[in-house]
């Protein structure tokens, strides 16, 4: 459990962190929000986090459409997140979680004339899908579209769709739930990115079919096209190509890499973790825990004592 949290522009014990039940972000859902995580490294005894200032990037992204004016760079929440983190001293993978809520205890939907606060806590945490392989279902519900509920933003209240998905899958016996756009096309999990594998051809939804920019889909891209030398696509998915792809798998900061081994009760490819997947699914968590030199930008430490890597 954590003990501090960031809430009101100081890091505080975290039974000091709490919220009104008028707030609006909390009656309306009016919040965006991130999940970083960081990844214990035992042999440097270091904690990294894995693309932190792409997350608060992002952050400051979604902020901007929720017409919020936050007083903070991305560099600087960086900062405030290293403090707190260091100061919490986990030695296991942990997870962060900024939110940025219009703090106005009022009544009156609406985004215009609130003030925002920030919060971020940080706890330890293991997997999101408790599997490496997981069965998939498309749900039933739709995504949001960019013109109701832009997904590209990752607003607290736009999580009722995902968690309708989700929902859904987990009670009609699947791990996760593959969604679809209002026309019909792959959009992504219910809070993870999709690819599929056809023909050694790694193809993943564009950013403009109401997915959530995902920072994980982006390093899976370069990992495979300056790792792996695949040829990778950013093109709209029939639903039917799932059932009739190679490979397929989820990524994203909660779930990581987990390989997609059925859907829709139909085995993908061969139904086993194939060779793509498994190449950038052990590709990655060398990478998030600072093990491969090239990729040690993407990771910050926590801790003060950062030894070199003695190779590559
Ligand atoms: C809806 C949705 N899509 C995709 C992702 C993956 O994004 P990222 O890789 O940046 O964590 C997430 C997780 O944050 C998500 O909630």
């Amino acid at each position: 459990m954590p003990q501090y949290a960031f809430f009101k522009g100081q890091i505080v014990p975290i039974e000091d962190a709490k919220i009104s039940i008028m707030t609006h972000g909390f009656n309306y859902g009016t919040g965006c929000f991130e999940g970083i995580r960081a990844y214990w490294n035992p042999i440097e005894e270091q904690l990294y986090i894995f693309k932190l200032l792409e997350h608060y990037e992002r952050f400051l992204h979604s902020s901007r459409i929720l017409l919020m004016n936050l007083p903070f760079s991305a560099q600087r929440l960086a900062e405030i997140t290293v403090e707190l983190v260091r100061l919490e001293g986990y030695r296991e993978d942990t997870y962060i979680r900024p939110v940025a809520y219009k703090a106005d205890e009022v009544v009156g939907v609406r985004l215009h004339g609130l003030q925002e606060q920030v919060s971020i806590f940080a706890t330890p945490f293991g997997r999101y899908i408790d599997t490496e392989t997981a069965h998939a279902g498309v749900a039933s519900w739709r995504r949001i579209d960019d013109n109701s509920v832009p997904a590209r933003a990752k607003i607290t209240g736009a999580y009722i769709n995902s968690a309708f998905a989700k929902t859904e899958a987990v009670l009609n016996g699947y791990d996760e739930a593959i969604v679809l756009t209002q026309d019909g096309h792959v959009s992504e999990g219910s809070a993870e990115n999709v690819f599929i594998v056809r023909d050694g051809v790694l193809i993943t939804p564009p950013v403009t079919d109401n997915i959530l920019e995902g920072i994980t889909r982006k390093v899976i891209i370069e990992l495979a096209r300056d790792e792996l030398g695949l040829q990778v696509l950013e093109r709209p998915i029939d639903r039917t190509e799932l059932y009739v792809a190679d490979e397929a798998l989820f990524c994203g900061t909660g779930v990581q890499v987990v390989a997609i081994t059925k859907i829709d009760h139909r085995p993908v490819g061969t139904g086993a973790f194939g060779p793509i997947a498994k190449a950038l699914h052990n590709l990655y968590f060398e990478v998030v825990r600072g093990k491969v030199r090239k990729y040690r930008r993407w990771c910050t430490p926590v801790y003060v004592n950062v030894p070199e890597l003695a190779s590559a």
